[in-house]
This record gives C-alpha cells, sequence and structure tokens, in this order.
C-alpha cells in the first residue's frame, strides 16, 4: 500500500480534526478610506461613545482612515470644539498618540435638528474642514438619533444642499442606526422619505450583525467550500433553529425597549438578516446588488403568515424576577422606566416556513429573548436520521442527528456533530463534535462590526447594509404577528423566569412537531 499523502496544511503530518493554518488576518488592512469628513448626528450620544468613536481609533491605528479625515458632531446638548474632543478621548480609554492627534481636528456645531440654521452652520463648518483637514467634500452622514429624527434630518441636509458631495467631492452619503421604523408603514414612509433627499445607492442602513465576522462567515462557508452546499437543502436538512439570547435585560433602555419588544428589536432585523445569509441561493457575485438581491429573494419566500398561523406559530415571553449568572435579577416590570403592567415581549419563539424549491417542508425556529441562561448566538442545521440504523437500540443510546453549527458569539467557529464509534469491543455510537474555533485558527483580535461597517460605508461599499426592500420584506412577515399579538383575544404574553431559556409555551412549540430545541 502507498504511504498516505500528506495534506498541504498539514506540514508536520500531525492529523487534527481540522486544520487551519494560523495567519495574520488578512482584510480590512488593505482596505483604505477615501479622504472624508464623518458628520455623526447624536454626537454626544451613547451609541457615539459606546461604538463609533472607538471604532473610528481603532481604524485610525489600523491606517485604514486617511489623513484627510475629520469628525464633525452635531447634536442639541450645549459643547465647543474642545468640548467634542474631550469626549472623543474620554471614550477611548487607553487611546493611541494617533487617536489624539485626530481628535485635534474634530469639529462641534450644537443645534435643533428642526432649525435650519444647525445646517447652515454646519455647512460652514465642512467648507473649512475641506481647507483645513483636506476632505475634498466627500461627506458621510451618520443619523446616530432617536429615530423619529431620521427623516428631519435627511430633509434638512437636502434642503440646504448638503445631500451632494462639497466641491470637488465624489459622495454625500447617509449611515442610518435602528430601528428602521416600527412597522411595514412607518418604514416605507421612512424609506419614501430618505428617497426625497438621497438616492437609495446612498443611503447605508446599519445592522451591526451583518458587520460580524462570523456572519460574513456564512457566505466563506458555504460558497467557498464543496462540501456543504450538496446537502444544504430539504433533501438532507431536517429543520434549522436560530437563537440569540441575551443574559443581560433591557439595562437603562427600558423606555425604549416598551415601544419595541423582541420582535422588532432582534427579529425583523438581526435574525432576518441572518436567515437570509444561511437560506439564500448562491449570489452571482460577492457584492452589493447580487447579495442583496439574493436575500431579499428569500425573504420574499418566508411565508407570510395568516393572523391565525402568525398566533400558533408564535410564542412571546416577559422575564420574571429570577438568578442570572449567579446573580439576583428583577423581572421585566420592575425595570426602570417599563410600566408595571407591561406586556411588550422581552423573548419570542417563531416558526417559520420557507416556500422555495430548496427549504419546502423545512422548519426555521426561531428563539430570542433577554435575561436568558447565556449568551448565546447560533445557527444550527438539523440533518436527517438516517433511513435506517443497522445497530442495536441500545448502542446507538446516544447517537443524536447530525448536526452543523454556525457559531455566532460569544464563541465564534463551526461545529459539526456526527456519530463516532466508541472504542471497544462492542459496536457502539456515540455524537462526537468537530469544532472549528476563529480565534485558535486566526489569533488576535477581531474587528468590532461598527468597524467594520464604518470603513465599508466610507469606502462605498454597501454589501453588509440592508436595502429598502429588504427592510419593507422584513416587516411584511413581523407585521401579521404584531397584529396577531395586539389582538384582544390574543394569548397574553408568558412568563419565564429570568436565568432560564425561556417560557414553557415556547418548548411546546416545537415539540409538537417532535423536535425539540438544542441545549446550549
Ligand atoms: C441591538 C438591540 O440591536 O442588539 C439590543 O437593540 C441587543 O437590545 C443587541 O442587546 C445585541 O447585540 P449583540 O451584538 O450583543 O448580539
Amino acid at each position: 500500500m502507498p504511504p498516505a499523502e500528506k495534506l498541504d496544511d498539514d506540514p508536520d503530518g500531525a492529523s487534527p480534526l481540522i486544520s487551519v493554518p494560523a495567519v495574520a488576518k488578512p482584510a480590512d488592512t488593505e482596505r483604505h478610506a477615501p479622504p472624508v469628513a464623518l458628520v455623526i448626528f447624536g454626537a454626544s450620544g451613547d451609541l457615539t461613545a459606546r461604538k463609533i468613536l472607538p471604532s473610528l481609533a481603532h481604524l485610525i491605528e489600523r491606517a485604514a482612515l486617511p489623513e484627510e479625515f475629520t469628525v464633525v458632531g452635531v447634536a442639541r446638548t450645549e459643547l465647543d470644539d474642545a468640548g467634542f474632543q474631550q469626549l472623543a478621548l474620554d471614550s477611548v480609554p487607553g487611546h493611541s498618540e494617533s487617536w489624539e492627534k485626530a481628535v485635534s481636528r474634530f469639529r462641534y456645531v450644537t443645534g435643533e435638528y428642526d432649525d435650519l440654521s444647525t445646517f447652515s452652520t454646519l455647512t460652514t463648518v465642512l467648507d473649512d474642514v475641506d481647507h483645513e483637514c483636506g476632505t475634498r467634500g466627500n461627506r458621510l452622514f451618520y443619523l446616530a438619533t432617536i429615530p423619529s429624527k431620521f427623516a428631519e434630518v435627511a430633509e434638512q441636509l437636502a434642503a440646504i444642499g448638503l445631500n451632494r458631495p462639497g466641491p470637488g467631492g465624489e459622495f454625500a452619503r447617509l449611515v442610518i442606526e435602528k430601528p428602521f421604523g416600527r412597522d411595514l408603514s412607518t418604514a416605507l414612509t421612512l424609506n419614501r422619505a430618505l428617497h426625497a433627499c438621497f438616492p437609495e445607492s446612498e443611503i447605508y442602513r446599519i445592522d451591526h450583525y451583518l458587520g460580524k465576522e462570523t456572519v460574513q462567515n456564512v457566505l466563506a462557508l458555504r460558497f467557498a467550500n464543496a462540501i456543504f452546499e450538496p446537502v444544504w437543502n430539504r433533501r438532507y436538512v431536517d429543520h434549522i433553529q436560530v437563537t440569540v439570547a441575551e443574559s443581560i435585560g433591557v439595562e437603562h433602555r427600558g423606555g425604549f425597549y416598551e415601544t419595541a419588544g423582541a420582535l422588532r428589536d432582534i427579529v425583523q432585523n438581526h435574525v432576518m438578516q441572518v436567515i437570509g445569509l444561511v437560506l439564500m441561493e448562491p449570489p452571482a457575485q460577492v457584492d452589493g446588488q447580487s447579495i442583496r438581491d439574493e436575500k431579499v429573494k428569500l425573504l420574499r419566500s418566508i411565508v407570510i403568515p395568516d393572523p391565525a398561523d402568525a398566533e400558533s406559530s408564535s410564542v412571546r415571553g416577559q422575564y420574571e424576577q429570577g438568578w442570572v449568572e449567579g446573580q439576583q435579577v428583577a423581572g421585566y416590570r420592575g425595570e426602570e422606566g417599563v410600566d408595571p403592567a407591561s406586556a411588550t415581549e422581552t423573548y419570542v419563539a417563531l416558526k417559520l416556513s420557507v416556500d422555495n424549491w430548496r427549504w419546502a417542508g423545512v422548519p426555521v425556529y426561531v428563539r430570542t429573548g433577554k435575561r436568558l441562561a447565556r449568551r448565546v448566538t447560533e445557527v444550527a442545521l438539523q440533518f436527517r436520521k438516517v433511513p435506517h440504523l443497522a445497530f442495536a437500540d441500545r448502542l446507538a443510546r446516544e447517537l443524536t442527528p447530525n448536526f452543523f453549527v454556525l457559531k455566532v458569539q460569544p464563541e465564534e467557529g463551526v461545529s459539526i456533530r456526527f456519530g463516532a464509534k466508541v472504542p471497544g469491543q462492542a459496536f457502539q455510537v456515540k455524537t462526537v463534535s468537530m469544532d472549528f474555533s476563529y480565534h485558535d485558527a486566526f489569533p488576535g483580535e477581531t474587528p468590532d462590526a461598527y468597524e467594520r461597517l464604518i470603513l465599508d460605508a466610507m469606502v462605498g461599499d454597501p454589501t453588509l447594509f440592508i436595502r429598502a426592500d429588504e427592510v419593507a420584506q422584513s416587516w411584511s412577515i413581523v407585521d401579521p404577528i404584531l397584529a396577531a399579538w395586539s389582538d384582544e383575544y390574543a394569548t397574553p404574553v408568558a412568563t419565564y423566569p429570568a436565568g432560564t431559556w425561556g417560557p414553557t409555551e415556547a418548548d411546546l412549540l416545537i415539540q409538537r412537531d417532535q423536535r425539540r430545541w438544542l441545549v446550549l
């Protein structure tokens, strides 16, 4: 017998189950933003300090932003340039000299968004920075305000002509945070308002889940490998489970959360986007148009439930007091800013059907909630059982069906579970798992989702942003569920103790189909 061939990426002949050479991360270091002024509306707010400024600091440290870059903060809070610069320094503990240098050029405009003079001051400041910092008329307007201000800010920008690049510039672009509408009709109204001011090609709607490396890895896994795609369909997959579990509660966002709930906060956007990538058809190319065309096509195949189905295929829950990670925590109704009689859901479980050639008959079960036992986001494809199990039952007692699990967070990687023989005389079979860990394969820090997305918006790559038709389609799926829940005869919101995996009603939802939630 000839000696076994050595695999190329198995240089020392060791044969771990998966051998991935540790390599330096290529990616973003090769992408550079053009000269640009980033205008942040809501500059004194939480998102700016928590996400936007630290991401900019990282981008600067990684030399992904040019010298010809600056930030202009706009907000109602009274601050001057020096005050905003201090805020920018304080938001990045342990910052570098390069961040200090960049921050020293940051500018700030105090003003109301309904006052055109705020925008004329902004125009003057932008002209100044074009001269002082060389930003060359390129503008990226980041709307980190409360959502009710999105349309107003866009309208004011257009009224003063800031919806066009400045002198010699190439782009004037809008980045919009979630939530994008609170149902289909408000989302369509917002889209219309924005389209009256900016072309769709310059509107970048953020869903930070798309900035997560592991979510993007879905594309690599599915379309850069030959081994997964053949089994990625109804012939082999029994069902799919999507879990977005959080151990945190609503924190200081009780007031906001009361107007949202888990369906709007997580399912309409993050879950739908993940489902889109995992279930869509192969795109013609990996670019903004092809990927988003395929996602929207997939979303269109998700069955829009009628009112009766919407009720029976969904469960909503709300946490009561309990214990999370050793800490006693309050119930949702006891949280600051929450109505003591609130019916807002902090948990949702859904069964979705996808009516297309690839996925017909393969249910997609979704669960998401706050104050669950632990933080974990993953997508699991459970494969069909083998047609005939030739082993005696008692020898295959510990055998479960095959799974493909895409781990989004906190562990990042992929796990494939399959049966293996237990060493010994008997032919006993047990489930084992083959794990790929992002951190082991690619040591080093994974960039924050915002870092990736802000750079993409500057570069002008819309692939990881949500297009108008995707937003509308996701709301079309979610709207009937919201309507069913608001019916006066609807099943009231179920409850679950904080620190558990959700209400028992959610277990019944999946058990009805002789299936069960994966143990996480
Ligand atoms: C946000 C939601 O979009 O996503 C929050 O508004 C939620 O309620 C957060 O906590 C979860 O994001 P991540 O990245 O921690 O999974």
